[in-house]
């Protein structure tokens, strides 16, 4: 399992980019730069290294988190996957780059594209001392543009990228994101509804074009949530206290929210059911809601069944649930 937590050489290389720069504008760039997403912006708004620097310290620490809970929901379901290769695209700071590394020690090459030049930079310099990073390859440019003369990888990854995109271009993107997976292509979007609904349409369009869901649902078929409600998840990562001071934050952890989708090219058996929302624990029984093969279930496990009980304790939102009748 790959842990929530920035690793350790990504956190000192993040360190060093901090010493002899003001903590006052630097917390002030990333509070410009959050209020810019929370407003529906985009990452045009990141252009200095200073503002680079910002976004990574506010923000890589939660996508980071995100790509890896999705990345330990891929390998839960696919405990055989070791792929070679990573096509990290709209890569920002390399964020979704360090967390498959610590994923998968299977990879060995990394190629990495995104538009910023700001951010590509800060990604060059987080990765120069890392044992595993140091040469990956990073093109700048549009990635649609980019793809159509890159190699194609065992894993592709787009994180936090498809919503900085229109709706056409984004459906264009989601058909070379295709065209380039060998294996798995993993989506990481904010779990919002807006995110969850870009989400769905790749998913869906994906699905069309042949690819099968590793994760997180059970089946190929349509998302049986019905509007307002959205499938997402949540991740708990630990804040640093450059973390804390840049966001004037009082508690130690944040709570990410992510949607996500994991498609792979060939279809899997035996997924297991997943669980949408934190399971309510009664003394009379547990109620977890559940996506399954057969779609939405509400399911109440009751006390009376010890076994089941003791099992349905251990839920946690997002797990994997095998069948164990
Ligand atoms: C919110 S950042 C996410 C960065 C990184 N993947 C992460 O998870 O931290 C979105 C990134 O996508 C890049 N991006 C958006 N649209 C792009 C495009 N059409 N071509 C290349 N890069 C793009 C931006 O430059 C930015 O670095």
């Amino acid at each position: 399992m790959t842990s929530p937590s920035l690793p350790a050489e990504l956190k000192a290389a993040l360190d060093a980019k901090l010493q002899g720069v003001s903590r006052n504008e630097t917390a002030a760039r990333a509070a410009l730069i959050s209020r810019t997403y929370r407003d529906g912006g985009s990452s045009v708004a990141i252009q200095s290294s200073t503002d680079a620097l910002a976004y990574a310290l506010a923000r890589m620490p939660a996508t980071y988190a995100a790509v890896a809970a999705s990345l330990n929901a891929l390998c839960e379901v696919r405990p055989d996957f070791a792929p070679k290769t990573l096509l990290d695209v709209g890569a920002g700071p390399g964020t979704a780059s360090w967390a498959a590394v610590e994923a998968f020690s299977s990879l060995t090459s990394f190629a990495l594209l995104d538009d910023n030049a700001a951010l590509r930079a800060l990604a060059l310099d987080l990765a120069r001392g890392s044992a595993r990073l140091g040469d990956l390859k990073y093109d700048k440019g549009e990635a649609g543009a980019l793809l159509a003369r890159s190699e194609s990888a065992d894993l592709v990854v787009a994180s936090y990228m498809i919503g900085e995109l229109g709706e056409a271009a984004r459906t264009r993107l989601a058909e070379s994101l295709w065209n380039k997976t060998r294996d798995t292509l993993l989506v990481v979007e904010p779990g919002t509804p807006a995110g969850y609904q870009r989400i769905l349409a790749l998913r869906r369009q994906l699905l069309a074009a042949g690819a099968h869901v590793a994760a997180p649902c059970p089946h190929d078929d349509a998302c049986p949530l019905s509007a307002p409600d959205w499938c997402h998840f949540t991740q708990r990562l630990p804040r640093s206290r450059a973390h804390m001071q840049l966001k004037a934050a009082e508690l130690p952890f944040e709570d990410e929210k992510f949607a996500y989708v994991a498609l792979t090219r060939a279809p899997l058996r035996g997924r297991p059911a997943r669980v949408l929302a934190q399971p309510v624990v009664g003394k009379a029984e547990i109620s977890a809601k559940l996506c399954t093969t057969e779609g939405l279930v509400m399911a109440r496990i009751p006390h009376r069944i010890k076994a089941d009980y003791v099992r349905a304790k251990r839920w946690r939102w997002g797990d994997a649930v095998m069948d164990e009748s």
